[in-house]
């Protein structure tokens, strides 16, 4: 099978570099060989700093994807779901590229982030440039334990990793990404009674809240109602917190070999399934962009490299 890339099931590290960018000339021969260059930066960097755990994602925007690979498209690559009802939304923001970039040592990740920029720099313009920073004991900055939950082991792969159903893709992986902006004085003004039912699940050992109802967050990313192939509706989460004093959130990021369960889930969020019963978190957190991507398995893009 071809091989995935190495960031889309890594361990959760200390930090990460999200940069998105839109690509502003029409070279894309330039482009291909490029981001297979991205991949050899992110193993030199591995090889050399062995204990740093580094790791990285390379994707490609759901519409720029048939400019820069014409001809074949990933089955289920579309544009990002952007939804709305009342004030909850997902406004839709898809960069031509995603580049994550994690690792153990900040400097290591500041140093591949500005090798990745300047290879690539003349031709794009950068669109997001965020750092993300593991909280506590991996927590997000609500207190809660985030992907806690996460598929582990084996089930991380058959969740995460494209396999025979889309042979071209093999290997692949469906991204998602959402910049969260949480309003933490509104958040930090509930009980923690309160922020237990409203996020589902207990802060401190992270067990279901006895509290938890239709409206908790817990429930509304439990899809289960589908009767086709995706009924699991499992994603693997990579997201990390990013803060400075004026803002502070979380950078939303999901890995799937489907498209599907990520708008499932963002639907039963934004919607719930009766009438009142979204997502009682939104309240306090509003997405301010939302980007569907492709990452390629390193085959794919090595062998496209010169094409
Ligand atoms: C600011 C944004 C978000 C925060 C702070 C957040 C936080 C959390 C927390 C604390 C949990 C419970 C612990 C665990 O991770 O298992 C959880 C579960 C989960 N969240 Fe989120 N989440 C956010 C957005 C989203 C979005 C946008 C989706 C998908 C569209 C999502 C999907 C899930 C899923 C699938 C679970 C696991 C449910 C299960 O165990 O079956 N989350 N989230």
């Amino acid at each position: 099978m071809s091989q995935p890339q190495k960031g889309i099931c890594a361990e959760p590290n200390l930090h990460a570099q999200y940069l998105q960018y839109n690509v502003i000339d029409e070279d894309e021969q330039a482009i291909r060989s490029k981001l297979a260059r991205v991949i050899e930066i992110f193993d030199h960097f591995d090889d050399e700093h062995y204990e740093a755990m580094v790791s990285g994602v390379v994707c490609i925007g759901a519409d720029y994807f048939s400019e820069l690979y014409p001809g074949l498209r990933p089955l289920e690559l579309s544009p990002f779901p952007d939804m709305q009802c009342d004030d909850r939304i997902a406004p839709s923001q898809t960069t031509d590229l995603f580049i994550q970039i994690r690792a153990d040592r900040l400097d290591i990740v500041h140093a591949i982030s500005v090798e990745v920029h300047e290879l690539l720099r003349i031709h794009v313009e950068l669109v997001e440039d965020l750092r993300g920073f593991r909280y506590l004991d991996g927590r997000d900055l609500t207190g809660f334990i985030d992907a806690d939950d996460n598929p582990r082991g084996l089930t991380k792969k058959t969740v995460a990793i494209i396999g025979d159903n889309d042979p071209d893709f093999a290997g692949g992986c469906y991204v998602h990404t959402q910049k969260y902006m949480h309003d933490m004085a509104r958040w930090n003004l509930l009980s923690q009674r309160r922020q237990e039912q409203v996020m589902g699940c207990t802060r401190e050992h992270h067990l279901p809240s006895p509290e938890a109802n239709a409206n908790s967050h817990y429930i509304r990313s439990r899809v289960t109602d589908l009767s086709d192939v995706h009924a699991k509706q499992q994603l693997v989460r990579q997201s990390m917190p990013y803060a400075n004093i004026r803002e502070q959130g979380l950078f939303f990021v999901s890995h799937c070999q489907s498209a599907i369960p990520f708008k499932h889930m963002l639907h039963s969020m934004i919607f719930g399934t009766n009438v009142d019963e979204y997502d009682a978190f939104l309240d306090f957190t509003s997405a301010q962009t939302g980007g569907a991507y492709f990452a390629p398995s390193l085959d794919f893009i090595k062998q496209r490299a010169q094409s």
